[in-house]
């Protein structure tokens, strides 16, 4: 099954996007052709720049490393809801996530 994820962008507009299950929510939202998340660092957790909140559904994925939780420290938008996308599988996720790219730091 192809997971649906329902990802808000900074303009408040909703969007359904799909990806596979062995891909990260990084990566799906990037190949669905949002540029709002840079991923500078390609997935390799250490650049922050694919921040988003989890909205729904985080309590499926997997605790945050002690790696995604400083990079995260380095955001002034932080949040309870804070992840780095690259960090999660759709697999982990299954479908019925919702995410919001978090405000450019
Ligand atoms: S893409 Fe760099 S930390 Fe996620």
């Amino acid at each position: 099954m192809t997971p649906i994820i329902t990802l808000t962008t900074r303009d408040g507009a909703e969007h359904e996007i799909k990806g596979s299950p062995d891909a990260t929510v990084m990566e799906a939202i990037r190949d669905a052709g949002f540029d709002e998340l840079l991923a500078i660092c390609g997935g390799c957790c250490s650049c922050a720049t694919c921040h988003v909140y989890v909205e729904n559904g985080g309590d499926r994925l997997p605790p945050m490393s002690p790696d995604e939780d400083d990079l995260l420290d380095s955001s002034d938008h932080r949040t309870t809801t804070s992840r780095l996308s690259c960090q999660l599988r759709l697999h982990d996720a299954g479908d019925g996530l919702r995410i919001r790219i978090a405000s450019e730091d």
